[in-house]
């Protein structure tokens, strides 16, 4: 049974903006998903030693930038410095890590939907949501919709939820729980998301029978999106913006 009134209106999450094309969780990643139809893209929100926020998915530095070391223990202005554009390709070289405050007037500007994983480094789960969640807040327009916040971490979750009552939250998970709907209610979250790689029959028709909203990280098979979407799932979060529209996408 289709989900009444879904949070997402979207068949396709972009995972970290367009993160097959350009570098993860930057502008250049958000303007390409936009470019390639996104309607709504995710990206991951990490709190810095000085207390500042940046869009980052690792707890380190190295996989995505040229710096060394954890984000948590470097301030911002040095993170700025770094170059998180080369490791993907030359032509994205200089590319920098964009602050949150960035990324959200970038959604904005480009008119597509949001979820903002709060990425905390396991022990400042609630600091980064005291963090994100009033400046996103002050920056979202009141009424615009197209919002939510999720998180791995039920502390954040649960700090968002004191700090922003009305914020639609989703709660991600590795596996498909025994009773997603009570899961959501004892968190205040109105979305679950769980991994393909841990997703059998069995799990699948268990979040299909439970009526709540559900999404299916990570898929970049244009075939395995259509079934998840016909088999309950409301989005699929995929590297691929373009991964249900193109014609010439390579099966994968
Ligand atoms: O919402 C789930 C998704 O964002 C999790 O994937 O690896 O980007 O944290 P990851
Ligand atoms: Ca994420």
């Amino acid at each position: 049974m289709p989900v009444a009134n879904p949070v997402v209106r979207s068949a396709l999450i972009a995972h970290r903006g367009a993160s097959a094309y350009a570098p993860e969780n930057t502008l250049a990643a958000l303007e390409i998903a936009a470019g390639l139809g996104a309607r709504w893209v995710e990206v991951d929100v990490k709190l810095t030693r000085d207390g500042q926020l940046v869009v980052i998915h690792d707890d380190m530095l190295e996989r995505t930038t040229n710096g060394r070391g954890a984000v948590a223990l470097h301030d911002l202005a040095l993170i700025r410095q770094l170059d998180a554009g080369s490791w993907f390709s030359p032509t994205f070289a200089g590319t920098q890590v964009p602050t949150f405050q960035e990324v959200v007037e970038c959604a904005l500007r480009l008119g597509l939907g949001l979820q903002v994983e709060l990425k905390p480094t396991i022990g400042d789960d609630v600091e980064t949501a005291e963090a994100a969640i009033p400046l996103l807040r002050r920056l979202w327009p009141q009424g615009r919709g197209q919002l939510f916040v999720s998180s791995f971490s039920v502390r954040s979750l649960c700090a968002a939820r004191r700090l922003w009552p009305e914020v639609p939250l989703g709660l991600a998970s590795l596996l498909a729980p025994a009773d997603p709907a009570s899961l959501l209610a004892e968190y205040g979250c109105q979305v679950l998301h769980v991994f393909d790689d841990m997703l059998d029959e069995h799990h699948l028709r268990r979040l299909q029978a439970s009526g709540v909203e559900f999404a299916v990280a990570i898929i970049n098979n244009p075939d395995r999106a259509r079934y998840l979407l016909a088999n309950g799932a409301q989005s699929i979060l995929s590297d691929y913006p373009d991964l249900l529209t193109t014609t010439s996408l390579r099966k994968l």
